[in-house]
């Protein structure tokens, strides 16, 4: 023992590893500690905590033998010249130097491990900003970053829905992490990013950290904004009255009701959970049926387990159509209603192909000018300026949706709410899947919505609301 210490304390090496030992360990201790007392880290700190610093205590243990070994070589050549056997270094703290020197030590010590701490608990934060996740790899991550930037998650962060707490998930997406760094440096990761996520986190480990279903419950009024495609642009409402549903009372009803806790589903899909194959009901009164479409499954079918994404597949990164842009666009004024056509206009624009989105704004703008200089030559003078702002709104509207450089045009994530821009809720409501005794999932339009108006100009419903 005695001369275990001895060798330690003689050689720089053993020494700093002592002190990598003594400043993890202190550091897990004391991350674990918080914890135990109940402070939540972000996903982050777990690994941290856990595989990092853990990492670090390992590699100071190991430095300890390396140094000791190194030592009692030397200290045998020492001998073998006959010099003095080795001692412990004396520390005569009456020596006023001496204790300076180990009173500056211990201080000095103490300031590490606080620095120390504060680097890791800054370093961790850092990783948990949308910052860090959605601009490291810029151009990889942009179009999921510019959807998120315009979303009603914006003030969310990437790591709540991706990761959620706790140190296990943290874990598993990190190490799927290690292969997406390397295939991003060396550009071998797929263009686009595939989608289904299919090793997400159960959606109701993440969503239900801020959302709870049994909490929004009974309809909602849904005004969804319209413009025809003639001259004057005109207006077309369509009001909806959506069937949220959710816990009332005792039973579940509406949409919400799929993800009452009683009720589960499971769903025989292609890869892309596009095509649906079968589907398996077991309601709250314990109730199973099984809907199945006719035709033979594929190889490569599976099974998955229904929750909050198959229906909110894009919370965040929601891609729109041309023509729900330009609806939202004119409605909210920051495309004007007045120019003649420019509803029909914008979405041709929008449409075309660009090798770029740089090619794109300009592409949008010469159109619009071209357009308006050949067939209203009046109104193409009278209102250049505005003409060139709408240009600027297409262009930005253009960069949030498509993204030439990541293969993204229009509709390639497509968006399972609803029934509009990709099958949606009709991938399983068809009528088609069918149990043995030919109980079909109902497509019926009343089931999800009353439709209170469909483009109508001024819809009565929304008069007789703001009386
Ligand atoms: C409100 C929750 C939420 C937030 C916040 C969020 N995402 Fe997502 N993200 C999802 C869901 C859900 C999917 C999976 C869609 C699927 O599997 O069908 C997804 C999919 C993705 C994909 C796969 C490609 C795709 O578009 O389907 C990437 C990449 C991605 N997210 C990156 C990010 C980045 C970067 C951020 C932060 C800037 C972020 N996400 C923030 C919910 C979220
Ligand atoms: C960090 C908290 C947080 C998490 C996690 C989260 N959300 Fe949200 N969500 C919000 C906030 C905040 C809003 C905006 C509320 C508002 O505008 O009234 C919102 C809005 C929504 C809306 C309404 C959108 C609209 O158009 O008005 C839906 C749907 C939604 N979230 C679904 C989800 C789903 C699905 C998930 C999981 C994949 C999820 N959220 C995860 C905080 C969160
Ligand atoms: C069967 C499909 C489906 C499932 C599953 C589903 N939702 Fe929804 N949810 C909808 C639809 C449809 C709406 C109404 C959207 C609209 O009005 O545009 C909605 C609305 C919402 C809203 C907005 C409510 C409001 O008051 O405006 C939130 C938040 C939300 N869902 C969260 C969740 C969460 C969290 C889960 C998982 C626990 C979930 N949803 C599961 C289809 C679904
Ligand atoms: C994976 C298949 C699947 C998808 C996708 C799906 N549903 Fe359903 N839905 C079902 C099944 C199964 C039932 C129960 C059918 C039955 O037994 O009557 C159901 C029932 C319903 C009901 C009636 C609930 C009640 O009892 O009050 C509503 C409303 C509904 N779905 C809305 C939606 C909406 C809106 C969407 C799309 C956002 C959607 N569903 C997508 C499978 C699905
Ligand atoms: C399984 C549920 C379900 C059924 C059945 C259903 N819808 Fe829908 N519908 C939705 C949802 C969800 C939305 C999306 C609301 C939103 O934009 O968030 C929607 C949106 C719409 C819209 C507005 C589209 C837009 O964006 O302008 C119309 C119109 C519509 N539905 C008509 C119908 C008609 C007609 C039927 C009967 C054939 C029908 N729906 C059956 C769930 C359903």
């Amino acid at each position: 023992m005695k001369s275990f210490l001895i060798a330690l304390t003689r050689n720089p090496i053993s020494l700093f590893g002592a002190a990598v030992v003594t400043a993890t360990a202190i550091l897990i201790v004391t991350l674990f500690t918080l914890e135990l007392f109940g402070f939540q880290g972000g996903p982050y700190s777990g690994i941290i905590a856990y595989l990092i610093v853990p990492v670090l205590f390992i590699a100071g243990l190991l430095l300890i033998p390396l140094g000791i070994f190194r030592q009692r070589r030397s200290d045998r050549l020492a001998a073998a010249r006959g010099e003095a056997p080795p001692a412990f270094p004396v520390l005569d703290l009456n020596d006023p130097s001496i204790r300076n020197r180990a009173l500056i030590f211990a201080v000095l010590t103490a300031l590490n491990i606080v620095i120390l701490a504060t680097a890791t608990y800054k370093g961790v934060e850092t990783m948990d900003t949308t910052q860090f996740c959605g601009k490291t790899c810029h151009s990889v991550m942009q179009p999921e970053f510019t959807a998120f930037q315009r979303s009603p998650h914006a003030h969310a962060r990437c790591v709540d829905c991706h990761i959620g707490p706790g140190a296990g998930w943290f874990v598993k997406s990190k190490l799927s992490g290690v292969g997406q760094v390397v295939a991003v440096a060396t550009g071998h990761y797929p263009r686009p990013i595939p989608t289904p996520v299919h090793n997400l986190r159960p959606a109701r480990e993440t969503c239900e950290q801020c959302h709870w279903p049994s909490k929004f419950v009974g309809d909602r009024i849904k005004v969804i904004p319209g413009f025809a495609d003639d001259e004057a642009n005109g207006e077309q409402k369509t009001v909806l009255l959506m069937r949220v549903g959710g816990k009332q009372g005792s039973v579940s009803k509406g949409i919400h009701w799929h993800v009452d806790p009683g009720v589960s589903i499971r769903y025989l899909s292609d890869d892309k959970r596009e095509t649906i194959y079968e589907v398996e009901m077991k309601n709250a009164q314990g109730e199973v049926r099984r809907f199945k479409a006719q035709g033979d499954v594929p190889k490569g079918a599976v099974w998955r387990t229904m929750d909050c994404v198959d229906c909110h597949n894009r919370p965040s990164h929601t891609f729109h159509p041309p023509a729900e842009e330009v609806d939202a666009a004119m409605s909210d004024g920051r495309l004007p209603k007045d120019l003649p056509f420019l509803h029909r206009e914008s979405i041709r624009l929008l449409k075309a192909s660009y090798p770029s989105q740089e090619a794109a704004r300009q592409g949008i703008a010469q159109g619009l000018q071209d357009f308006y200089t050949k067939q209203y030559p009046a109104v193409a003078s009278a209102k250049s300026a505005v003409i060139r702002d709408a240009s600027a709104v297409l262009g930005v509207i253009y960069s949030s949706n498509v993204f030439p450089a990541m293969d993204i045009g229009w509709g390639t994530y497509p968006n399972h709410i609803g029934h509009e821009s990709s099958p949606g809720c009709f991938r399983c409501h068809d009528d088609a899947h069918k149990t043995a005794d030919g109980r079909t999932i109902s497509q019926d339009c009343s089931l999800c919505h009353g439709l209170l108006a469909v483009q109508e100009k001024d819809p009565a419903v929304l008069k007789s609301l703001q009386q």
